[in-house]
């Protein structure tokens, strides 16, 4: 359907920039596209279309998270290990459960359905090793409507029995799943998805890197989260440098590889994953609910790296993006004023906004398709009532755009999120 939408829009201009239009108007084609955003009221211009006026709430972008995992989201909340004993006693044994078809779509209905609550309009999504239940994620992803790049887990070695899997059938599975879905209705892609490289063989990394280079499809996996994590690392892979090193031998970095966490990259890792071209993951829910650290983000800006934010549910206990920015600000802060300003200054508002919505597209390189609100871009946003952060109650006051920033980001909540539009199509 055309459709002019009348509201406060707020789009990240860049990183530091945030364009504000109040008013301001939207108009979206009957192909989902945004013909136009800007302050000039486009009726005459634009006759026959739909006009909504909602002059009293925000217009932005959906969200874009950029790593959490789809078969966690049951004990979300549950953090009372670090990383190793935590997968052990939670993760693995949850995953275990989605050999079950009915698990699986019961399962992947709640998470999709609840992303789109959250105002995600776009996910990167861990599945299980099982290639029925992430055949299974796509069904539902492409039911629900958002976008998705869903990978299936690959692990070949130090997993327990019933999730090892063997080399050739992982990367046989791949294969299949990313004829079938990567592109698929130009929504869904295929990330190929070796958890962590404690739980992958070195020859298993390899096929993957050369697949993904055949393929066109993304690499998404784990880097540098947890102090046990790269210890245990550096044992199993001695050969190598550092653990970005074993990635980089096995082929895997580069500008469609997304890797979660990176707390704690050396300076020559960080090196690497500029030249790459690789993007970052950022989690500060979850390095903070599993104490894993916090990652040093004004120091990866400095250098250049590109980044994004995910919930990592569920080492993240919720699937808000408005609650990741506010942990990404609020870790931020600790670490300006425990590094004695050499982490100063933290991350502002409208950094937290660009990360979440395109930043987090940049990472996925979609900028061109969603993160902002432009001309020529799918019309992927969410209608919000703003006003219900407001404790007050009193329009007037505090009404500075990043006043309301402020308050959507430390305030903000799903029930707050009216409506979710992904390429014009309203999906809740
Ligand atoms: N590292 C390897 N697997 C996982 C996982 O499932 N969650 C997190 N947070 N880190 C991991
Ligand atoms: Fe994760």
């Amino acid at each position: 359907m055309n459709a002019i939408y009348k509201a406060l829009i707020f789009s990240p201009k860049n990183e530091h920039t945030l364009t504000v239009l109040n008013p301001g108007y939207l108009v979206v084609s009957k192909t989902g596209l945004m013909e136009y955003v800007g302050k000039k009221d486009p009726r005459r211009k634009y006759k026959g279309y739909k006009f909504f006026d909602y002059s009293d709430r925000l217009i932005c972008p959906g969200f874009v998270d950029t790593h959490n995992h789809l078969p966690q989201y049951a004990f979300a909340g549950i953090g009372d290990k670090d990383l190793l004993p935590w997968l052990e006693n939670y993760t693995f044994p949850r995953e275990k459960m989605f050999a079950k078809k009915e698990e699986a779509q019961k399962s992947a209905k709640i998470f999709f359905g609840d992303l789109i609550k959250n105002g995600t309009t776009t996910t990167l999504t861990y599945a299980t090793i099982h290639k029925s239940a992430t055949d299974i994620a796509f069904q539902a992803a492409k039911k629900a409507g958002l976008r998705a790049v869903i990978g299936k887990v690959m692990m070949d070695q130090n997993s327990p029995a019933y999730l090892t899997e063997n080399t050739r059938q992982s990367l046989a599975d791949c294969q299949e799943l990313i004829e079938k879905w990567h592109g698929h209705g130009g929504r869904l892609f295929y990330a190929l998805t070796p958890r962590f490289a404690i739980t992958c063989s070195f020859k298993l990394m390899e096929a993957v890197g050369k697949m993904a280079r055949e393929t066109g499809a993304y690499i998404q996996t784990h880097l540098s989260e947890n102090l046990g994590e790269i210890a245990f690392t550096k044992k199993l892979f001695p050969k190598y440098r550092n653990y970005t090193d074993v990635y980089d031998k096995a082929g895997l970095l580069g500008p469609k590889t997304i890797m979660a966490h990176c707390i704690y990259l050396g300076e020559a890792e960080q090196k690497r994953i500029k030249e790459t071209g690789t993007k970052i993951s950022h989690c500060p829910t979850s390095n903070r609910f599993l104490s894993s650290g916090i990652m040093p983000f004004r120091h990866y800006r400095q250098t250049g790296l590109c980044m994004g934010l995910g919930t990592d549910v569920a080492g993240g206990y919720s699937l808000s993006m408005l609650n990741e920015m506010k942990e990404a600000i609020e870790n931020s802060k600790l670490l300006a004023v425990f590094s004695k300003g050499k982490m100063a200054p933290p991350m502002t508002l409208p950094e937290a906004f660009y990360l979440a919505t395109l930043g987090g597209a940049k990472v996925l390189s979609m900028e061109k398709q969603t993160g902002s609100l432009e001309a020529g871009k799918q019309a992927d946003f969410l209608v919000i009532d703003h006003r219900k952060a407001d404790p007050a109650r009193q329009k007037s006051l505090y009404m500075k755009p990043e006043q309301i920033l402020s308050k959507l980001i430390y305030r903000g909540t799903a029930e707050m999120i009216e409506q979710v539009f992904v390429g014009g199509k309203k999906l809740n």
